[in-house]
């Protein structure tokens, strides 16, 4: 089978990463005392154990702006260097202003223009690809892709087939220069409008205000059809992470790394599986986490930087999947 022609690196990538997470733990010990479950449940179906959680003053771009402050000086940088700050998330401060803005104010990163994007769990791959191509255009130098969530202040409490699933965190990476023979190699978007029901949050919005009614029906909480989703998920996510690695002429051999979404550990392994990629090779940290949508991705990239586990050099790809629905993979050399 004739091979697509090998893709170079852009020589854009990133240049400085940082994560943060609240200090409060909820363990699978204390879902047990609030739901009808088990930590054997838990574990065996979603390989989760706990996940931070913030307090109920903290809001997400609290978490973003330490996030944020730690990749800029990971980068060797300082807030006035930014250009641009996108934050992807699912659970902004409020509708209006930003969580961009609030981080821009926050930092003190005066000259950045900032906005959200919505796309659920995909929402830092989607940045990264739209930070590359800013400057490849020309139009800016360095630009802080932030995912940031706090999940558990839109969780339903009273529902176990999500209230075990999600934690709060972000993540932060400053996109710029990173010089011949590294950084992004090549990016899939996708999406899919057609099975957003299979993931919302239905209340809060235009189509249905906060009333009292949306209220009394958890309207303003995650709805899941978890099964549903599990098999889009494997499949959206295995695919893009084949297509990726075939239309820019690597073999899933020659990837050093996988940085999944870390959404459930059943279908990280699916995904690893079906890109015949062994163990050692995927990275997961989801037992600590949860699903933390949006950050995931660079709280574990960020992780496996500071344990050594990424070097110079190495053959990384990232794919995510989430609501929207949405789904993307970023194929890029460290
Ligand atoms: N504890 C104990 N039992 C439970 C729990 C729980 N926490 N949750 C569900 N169950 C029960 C169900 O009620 C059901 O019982 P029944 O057979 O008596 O009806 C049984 O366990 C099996 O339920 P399933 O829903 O079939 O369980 P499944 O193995 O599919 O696991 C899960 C559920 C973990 C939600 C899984 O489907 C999943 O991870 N789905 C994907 C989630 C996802 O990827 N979301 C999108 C990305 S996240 C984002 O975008 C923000």
């Amino acid at each position: 089978m004739e091979t697509a022609a090998r893709k170079q690196p852009s020589g854009i990538g990133i240049v400085g990463i940082g994560s943060f997470v609240p200090e409060g733990l909820l363990t699978n010990a204390d879902l047990e005392k609030i739901v009808d479950t088990t930590d054997e449940w838990i574990k065996e179906r979603t390989g989760i154990s706990k996940r931070h959680r913030v307090d109920e003053k903290t809001a997400t771009s609290d978490l973003a702006k330490e996030a944020a402050k730690r990749a800029i000086a990971d980068a060797g940088l300082t807030p006035e260097d930014i250009d641009v700050i996108i934050v992807g998330t699912a659970t902004p401060d409020m509708f209006f202003p930003s969580t961009g803005c609030l981080v821009q104010k926050e930092i003190g990163a005066t000259r950045a223009v900032a906005f959200d994007i919505s796309a659920a769990c995909s929402g830092f791959l989607y940045g990264l690809s739209l930070a590359e191509h800013f400057i490849k255009a020309g139009t800016y130098k360095y630009i802080l892709v932030i995912g940031a969530e706090t999940l558990t202040k839109i969780v339903d409490w009273t529902d176990r087939t999500t209230c075990v699933l999600f934690g709060d965190g972000a993540g932060a990476a400053v996109v710029g220069e990173v010089g011949p023979g590294r950084g992004f190699i090549a990016s899939l978007l996708r999406s899919d409008g057609s099975l957003g029901d299979l993931l919302e949050m239905p209340a809060g919005g235009s189509r249905m205000p906060p009333s009292e009614e949306t209220l009394k029906k958890r309207l303003h909480c995650i709805k899941m059809e978890g099964n549903k989703l599990f098999k889009a998920a494997v499949k959206a996510m295995a695919s893009a992470g084949a297509s990726v690695l075939a239309d820019s002429g690597y073999t899933s051999d020659e990837l050093d790394l996988l940085v999944p979404h870390q959404a459930n550990l059943r279908i990280i392994d699916s995904t690893a599986a079906r890109l015949k990629l062994p163990a050692e090779k995927v990275l997961i940290n989801i037992a600590e986490y949860g699903n933390t949508s949006a950050a995931s991705i660079p709280i574990a990239l960020e992780e496996a930087k500071r344990g050594g586990l990424i070097r110079p050099g190495m053959l990384i790809e990232m794919v995510s999947f989430g609501g929207g629905l949405t789904w993307a993979c970023t194929l890029m050399r460290w």
